[in-house]
């Protein structure tokens, strides 16, 4: 194995699980861990915060410029503020998992969190050994160069049963409404992202009868085999 600093993709569909197999293998890598789809959530908080329409477009590509996003990358501790405040709790608010994906199919939105992520990448690769970013575009869009790119995925009924689980059952009405919520989510996605297709150059790693440690396994093995 080389010590050469690289970038490990993870894209994949809601409830794959990859933010705990991203921040998985970024512990066992010893490297940074950069949660895009929080940054989206983020931008939404602060739009459904300060009043902005998020149906309005154009009123959304306006405010988009304002509020100062910044990702903490530590995977034992990841971390995100706007203007100064710590909004980890907020942005997992059912409010803003409604409102997510009609902000982040605003381009200005999405070319401005794309050059903070690049931005976010490029000093993780120069400062430690790199980082694992997750999202839905990050080996098409992002980071194409990325030396690892895994997509993630798993069966509806899975995906639902892990986000239903994280959830609480109760709290979200069981997996039958997390599935119906999952399935709209991933049609939202579907006019900004390819949330069911993997990258050029990516490997699929479905996660369905798979545990986390498994998985996480098998893309540090990924990994490991990219680097050379
Ligand atoms: O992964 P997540 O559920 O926290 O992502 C929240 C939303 O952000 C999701 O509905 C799609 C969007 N997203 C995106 O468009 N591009 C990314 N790279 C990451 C997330």
């Amino acid at each position: 194995m080389t010590d050469k600093a690289i970038v490990v993709a993870v894209d994949g569909p809601s409830g794959s699980g990859k933010s705990s197999v991203s921040k998985g293998v970024a512990r066992r890598l010893g490297l940074r861990y950069l949660d895009t789809g929080a940054q989206y959530r983020a931008m939404t908080w602060w739009m459904l915060h300060n009043g902005v329409d998020v149906t309005d477009g154009q009123a959304v590509a306006a405010a988009c410029v304002k509020p100062v996003i910044v990702s903490g990358t530590d995977p034992d501790e990841p971390s995100i503020s706007v203007d100064g405040e710590e909004v980890g709790k907020q942005i997992r608010m059912a409010e803003v998992t409604a409102a997510v994906s009609a902000v982040a199919g605003v381009q200005p939105v999405r070319d401005r969190l794309i050059a903070l992520q690049r931005q976010i990448i490029t000093a993780a690769l120069a400062e430690s050994g790199g980082v694992v970013a997750e999202g839905r575009d990050i080996a098409d869009v992002v980071y194409p160069t990325a030396e690892s790119k895994i997509f993630l995925t798993a069966s509806p009924e899975a995906r639902a049963a892990r986000r239903s689980a994280e959830l609480g059952a109760v709290a979200s009405g069981g997996a039958g409404t997390t599935l119906a919520d999952l399935t709209r989510r991933d049609a939202e996605d579907a006019k900004t992202t390819r949330p069911h297709e993997a990258a050029p150059g990516a490997i699929i790693v479905d996660a369905t009868h798979l545990t986390l440690d498994q998985v996480i396994e098998r893309v540090v093995e990924l990994v490991e085999a990219a680097r050379g």
